[in-house]
């Protein structure tokens, strides 16, 4: 490639000068953009504009405030000593304001001189703090239909070496036309940024939202267990927490452990409800539910990283040994929260009153999960987090049981339970869930 040859005047090294600062500045632009689009949530966004604006266009402060049209208020968050603190300020009301209302551009040299900061709060706030607000620079954030969004309130241009002029200082440096120029292209990326985010934070709120839906209507179903997709939901969630999991992989826990009964609205009422004995059919009605959660979540369109959750929910009858339904998936096939989702199902179904059976005390529902576990159904590492936790999980799970649940002695053993050894199904060792029907003389073991 040539070189141009430019030729050396004192007009073209102004420009030169000129074309080199807008290159740098387009370049930022890049670079700050690409920074709105990594922050993961719309408070991350608001910290991250505020301090890219800041040291692009040289200033000492910035804020970054959005436009809530319900309450008709510009909020902000703003990060200092390790606090994030909301700010709110009604619209019309200051610099910012009246900016979000007038959609003009205000670039101030002197606040002290201009009518509204000047009879406002700020010469007050800055007797009282001690700083001094000399220049600002304020202008809105339009979204593409013109609608004002945001507003950027930028104070104190510093001098070129990063120094804060002081009160009394014959000179301050004031925000230029370049700086106001700079700014627009800075606001068109934000206002995208905050639009995605915004949208991103709507769409998981609706999702939520439905998956509780989903998980009341399924809990409603029958008072009997009522709460207990909640409470799974709980256990599976500390247990995720215990083992360091990903902020991620903990949320994706929590919705799979809300949804990861779904399938029971395909069995039928009487068959959930049934005091006696179970007949082969009515345990294989029971038994599918775990396929037909897998196969109702595999409808949903899960948002990117949450795609897992259909197979983790339905693997929530798995057993390590094999034993388990609905795939009789083996050791590793079996993903990490459909362990951790195992053991607090079956804990929960064990320390609840169903019609088929008492509420277990704490001991007693250990001692069958460790009969699971030497039995090599039940992941050991998810079965001692649970033991760990206990103390957490009973806390979280109490306000969440139904009330009439028989209360437990003082030291622990529960006199409306028989001994774990009565509860076997077959007179074996005792089961947490089943395999084949409950024979007519023994109590049913949990259909968790
Ligand atoms: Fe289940």
């Amino acid at each position: 490639m040539t070189a141009i040859q430019i030729p050396e005047t004192r007009e073209s090294a102004a420009d030169i000068a000129r074309l080199r600062r807008q290159l740098a500045r387009q370049e930022t632009v890049l670079e700050i953009t690409r920074s709105f689009a990594a922050a993961p949530t719309l408070e991350q966004l608001l910290l991250a504009v505020a301090e890219q604006t800041c040291a692009a266009v040289n200033a000492d402060r910035t804020t970054f405030f959005l436009v809530d049209e319900k309450s008709n208020e510009l909020w902000s968050k703003s990060a200092s000593n390790l606090e994030i603190k909301e700010i709110r300020i009604p619209k019309g009301v200051g610099m910012a304001g009246h900016v979000a209302v007038s959609g003009e551009v205000l670039n101030v040299q002197n606040c002290y001189e201009h009518p509204i900061w000047s009879k406002g709060m700020g010469p007050k706030i800055d007797e009282q703090t001690g700083y001094t607000t000399r220049t600002m620079l304020v202008m809105p954030v339009k979204a593409g239909s013109g609608r004002i969004i945001g507003v950027f309130q930028i104070i104190n241009r510093l001098h070129p070496d990063g120094r804060l002029a002081g009160r009394n200082d014959p000179t301050w440096p004031v925000f230029t036309d370049e700086d106001v120029e700079f700014m627009e292209s800075i606001a068109a990326s934000a206002a995208i940024a905050v639009q995605n985010a915004y949208l991103i934070e709507r769409t998981k709120d609706m999702f939520a939202s439905t998956v509780q839906v989903l998980a009341t209507t399924l809990d409603r179903r029958n008072p009997e267990t009522a709460g207990h997709s909640k409470r799974v939901s709980l256990i599976t969630e500390i247990l995720a927490r215990r083992m360091g999991l990903s902020p991620l992989e903990i949320e994706k826990l929590r919705y799979a452990g809300l949804l990861h009964d779904v399938g029971k609205i395909g069995v039928p009422e009487a068959v959930l409800t049934k005091a006696g004995k179970l007949t082969d059919e009515e345990f294989g009605q029971i038994k599918r539910h775990a396929a037909t959660t897998r196969e109702i979540l595999d409808q949903i369109e899960f948002l990117e990283g949450y795609e897992d959750i259909p197979r983790v929910a339905g693997q929530h009858h798995e057993k390590l040994s094999g034993k388990g339904y609905p795939l009789g998936e083996v050791g590793d096939d079996i993903t990490l929260g459909g362990r951790l989702l195992a053991v607090a199902d079956i804990y929960d179904a064990l320390r609840q009153r169903r019609v088929y059976k008492p509420a277990m005390s704490i001991e007693q529902a250990l001692s069958i999960l460790h009969s699971d576990l030497d039995r090599g159904d039940l992941d050991p590492k998810a079965v001692a987090l649970l033991e760990q936790c206990l103390d957490e999980i009973e806390a979280a799970c109490e306000p969440l049981r139904p009330t009439d649940e028989p209360v437990e002695t003082p030291n622990g053993a529960n006199p409306h339970t028989p001994p774990p050894a009565a509860n076997g199904a077959g007179g074996g060792a005792p089961s947490s869930s089943p395999q084949t029907p409950a024979p007519a003389t023994a109590p049913s073991p949990a259909r968790s």
